[in-house]
């Protein structure tokens, strides 16, 4: 049973669309997870290997979960239901959905530090402790057991209370107040970071590649970043661009939502590494805890500290919120078109099940901190399984999907909407605005034809190629052949 298309939500303006988009990329994934993996990952050429991901796999995946998304107007799993009934490509949704529910759980964890990180900005708490304390701080909240998981629920709640109130009233427009502030707030955490004495290092570690530190590991990683920081290979963007109307234009979109998800992940590196090497702390050794035990010291040595503190860590909820969101609205509009489940309810049974896996992870670092499989915990296993496996799987698919299976028509005019698009205009028409001539239209025409080209070859051939490659060595498969 699925939603006829009049009756479903839309986003209402382009700027809108942009907002939701970026929004969805932009939460912990650049400020929390991308700083502690680059700091495991040894900085640098890690930064490297993670651009080129963005530019040539993270774009065109995006872009195709744009495509699909746009065009079928569904769910992640009714996309693949409408585009291509009685095949098995449905279950690149399914993949997509238990996907949602892992990075749900583990997200919500962090999520709900974060917010606890709020109440302790408002009360103090950090007031005249040194990096020592701080640190102490953090692992005493983290192995606490129930304070976390409240906050986690905390979490999930206000996650499913946007959901409930619907697209245009819920998502958008929580998605569009309050990122500008948080990229304001981020500026000057970079320049405090910068200022401190000792603060160097940080900034040869994250900019200054040393390759001896890759490995089919790493390498490995650097994807799962990727993909987990895009929101990509899991139907986030699929069930979005199926809100997006057909005047949106996808390529510039995709560009566009990369590159602020980049800059800002970027941007939190210069504002946690100097501040590490100014601390004498070591990269390596944060792991999820590390801007917990780092920010709280930066603050303590910046003028107005307090209120920075109590605006960095709301905003940084605000920006985890309105990714969340994205994950959970998944998992809703799956429920209520295929099963014809109204959206309160739906939001319900997802938030429950949401909320018991997650409740797991929360406790892995005190009631299951013994559960682990390797030198992993519960926590470090989900995201693993998320962003290194299933995100490298469900892109790997998508791309598949898009470049073999659909037909080149169709995702040809999903790309330059029906062919109005003028996809390169702006950029040689802006310097030729006023003197354009028929060569230059010839010109642009040219451009256009080898941009989809250039498009269909990587998601035939490079991305799939790649993923696999990477993927299989990553998690040493290659090696024991
Ligand atoms: N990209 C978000 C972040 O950086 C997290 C996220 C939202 C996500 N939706 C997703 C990750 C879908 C993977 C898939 O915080």
């Amino acid at each position: 049973m699925s939603v006829g298309k009049e009756s479903r939500d839309g986003f209402a303006s382009r700027f809108g669309i942009v907002c939701a988009a970026a929004g969805s990329a932009i939460g912990l994934g650049n400020i929390w997870r991308f700083p502690y993996v680059v700091g495991e990952s040894g900085g640098g050429a890690f930064l490297l290997i993670y651009l080129g991901f963005v530019l040539l796999l993270g774009i065109p995946v995006m872009l195709s979960e744009f495509v699909i998304g746009r065009n079928a107007k569904r769910n992640a799993f009714g996309a693949f239901k409408k585009i291509a009934p009685r095949t098995l490509w449905p279950v690149v949704g399914i993949i997509g959905i238990v996907a949602a529910f892992v990075i749900l759980a583990f997200y919500s964890t962090i999520a709900g530090w974060t917010l606890h990180y709020v109440y302790l900005s408002v009360v103090n708490g950090f007031k005249g402790a040194d990096a020592l304390t701080v640190t102490e701080i953090f692992v005493s909240f983290q192995t606490s057991g129930a304070f976390p998981v409240f906050w986690q629920i905390i979490f999930i709640l206000l996650t499913a209370i946007i959901i409930i109130s619907g697209v245009k009233k819920g998502i958008e427009k929580y998605s569009k107040i309050l990122m500008p502030f948080l990229v304001l707030l981020l500026i000057s955490l970079c320049i405090r970071s910068l200022t401190l004495p000792g603060s160097v290092g940080g900034l040869t570690f994250l900019f200054n590649p040393d390759f001896s530190k890759i490995s089919s590991t790493v390498v490995l990683s650097a994807l799962g970043q990727a993909f987990f920081s895009l929101s990509i290979g899991m139907g986030a963007l699929i069930t979005y661009a199926s809100y997006f109307p057909d005047r949106t234009n996808l390529p510039v979109t995709s560009f566009q939502v990369s590159l602020a998800d980049v800059i800002i992940a970027i941007m939190a590196g210069v504002a946690i590494f100097p501040a590490m090497f100014a601390l004498g702390m070591l990269p390596e050794e944060g792991g999820p805890g590390l801007i917990f035990m780092v920010l709280p010291n930066v603050f303590q040595q910046m003028p107005g500290g307090y209120v920075v503190s109590i605006a960095f860590f709301v905003l940084l909820s605000i920006a985890a919120l309105t990714s969340s969101i994205s994950i959970m609205e998944v998992v809703v509009a799956f429920l209520t078109e295929e099963f014809g489940i109204k959206r309160p309810g739906a939001t319900i049974i997802t938030v429950v099940a949401a909320a018991f896996v997650g409740i797991f992870c929360t406790l892995s670092w005190s009631t299951f901190e013994h559960v682990s499989l390797g030198n992993r915990n519960i926590f470090d296993v989900l995201d693993f399984t998320a962003s290194n496996v299933l995100l490298p799987l469900g892109g790997l698919l998508i791309v598949v999907f898009v470049g073999w299976y659909m037909k080149q028509s169709q995702v040809k005019d999903e790309m330059t909407n029906m062919g109005i698009l003028k996809l390169m205009v702006f950029m040689i028409g802006y310097y030729t605005r006023d003197t354009r001539t028929d060569e230059d239209y010839t010109r642009i025409r040219v451009l256009k034809l080898k941009m989809f080209e250039v498009f269909l070859f990587i998601i035939r051939f490079l991305a799939p190629i790649a993923i696999a490659i990477i993927f299989l060595n990553g998690i040493g498969l290659i090696k024991s052949l």
